[in-house]
């Protein structure tokens, strides 16, 4: 398949562009597009064989459910069999922006968005870019990250061709996305909303208005509870060669991962390192350094996070050694997707 590369302003959206992808997802093809968390792979939410499409193209499990991206409020009533009082306090609060909210779901959602679950995920996007996509379509547009599965999350359009060229038939460039991790996932159908996935609306923001907010048990790294979200049961946002995350004391950390290095060297290991701006000059002489950010920046090293993840893999490192940052506001989205990419391989010190 011919995939057509187009690029689109984000401040002012070519409506021809616009119109030609919405129809595409009229027609039931699958258009990349671009949202201020990550890049989404579109299709029409109301087109089974289009959603089968999106499995297809990125070697999704099909038991990982879809988010409904919307762009407008009332369509959230459409999805909805009913909507909680959590969900319609957040979604004001928050919409649009980089927040997800499970409600129970309406019969007009697709068993292939929900992998057969009665609750749907949905989802009002910031992206000027991402809303205009919606309208064209005229439908909800389901949309997972536009990444092969396994894979770190696109933040930039070359990223989405680097894993989908030939397999869809547009990709919208609207340049990098501002958030660079995918939205807060929050289940509005418990007693006590529950964030099954951390994102860009932080813990903090939530509790605030809610009062009250339980973390999904499945996400912390040492539980043996499998987590409430299907997508985040899966090794993720991973580069081929392995990762090694260090955390705790920074001090600790630091010295742990120059011994690293040096034993691994030593072994003729090609190593590479993703680290903070500020430690650049305090390492050893690796094969590949990467940094991501400073750590007075917590935004930006999300930012950063999954472009630098892919780069690795344009290197030949053996095996990636990491740095975990301080678990706080957009730091753990941060420390939950460097858990995942690291397997569950932890060293505290
Ligand atoms: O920022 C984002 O959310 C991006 C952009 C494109 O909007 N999308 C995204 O989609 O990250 P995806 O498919 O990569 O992640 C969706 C997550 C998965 O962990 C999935 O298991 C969970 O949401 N999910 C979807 N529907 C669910 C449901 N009914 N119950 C629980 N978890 C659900
Ligand atoms: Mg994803």
């Amino acid at each position: 398949m011919y995939t057509a590369f187009q690029k689109i302003s984000s401040i002012d959206p070519d409506s021809q562009v616009i119109a030609q992808a919405g129809k595409i997802l009229k027609d039931g093809g699958l258009v990349a597009f671009p949202t201020e968390t990550v890049y989404g792979l579109g299709a029409s939410a109301y087109q089974a064989a289009a959603l089968r499409n999106i499995y297809a193209a990125k070697g999704r499990p099909s038991d990982n459910p879809l988010i409904l991206h919307i762009a407008d409020f009332s369509m959230l009533n459409e999805l909805a069999a009913t909507v909680p009082a959590s969900a319609k306090k957040i979604t004001e609060a928050f919409w649009p922006g980089p927040l997800t909210v499970i409600v129970p779901r309406s019969h007009k959602v697709l068993d292939e968005v929900t992998g057969g679950l009665d609750t749907v995920a949905v989802r009002f996007p910031s992206s000027l870019i991402a809303q205009e996509l919606i309208l064209a379509a005229q439908v909800p547009i389901a949309a997972p990250s536009a990444n092969l599965s396994g894979r770190p999350s696109p933040t930039s359009a070359q990223s989405v061709l680097e894993d989908l060229d030939g397999k869809i038939e547009m990709i919208l460039d609207g340049g990098d996305c501002e958030i660079g991790v995918e939205s807060t996932v929050v289940d509005c159908t418990t007693a006590v909303p529950t964030i099954l996935r951390p994102g860009g609306i932080t813990y903090e923001m939530l509790v605030e208005l809610l009062g009250e907010v339980v973390v999904d048990p499945g996400l912390s790294g040492d539980s043996q509870a499998i987590p409430k979200a299907p997508g985040m049961k899966y090794r993720h946002y991973a580069p081929v060669a392995p990762i090694v995350l260090f955390e705790g004391n920074p001090d600790n950390v630091r010295q742990t991962i120059v011994q690293q290095v040096l034993y691994h060297t030593a072994q003729n290991k090609q190593v590479g390192l993703l680290v903070c701006d500020e430690w650049k000059e305090l390492m050893p002489k690796v094969a590949a350094l990467v940094t991501y950010g400073s750590l007075e920046k917590p935004a930006e090293v999300a930012c950063d996070l999954f472009e630098s993840l892919r780069s690795f893999d344009a290197t030949t490192v053996d095996i990636i050694f990491a740095q975990g940052i301080v678990e706080r506001g957009i730091g753990r989205a941060v420390m939950n997707r460097l858990r995942k990419a690291a397997g569950h391989k932890i060293i505290t010190v």
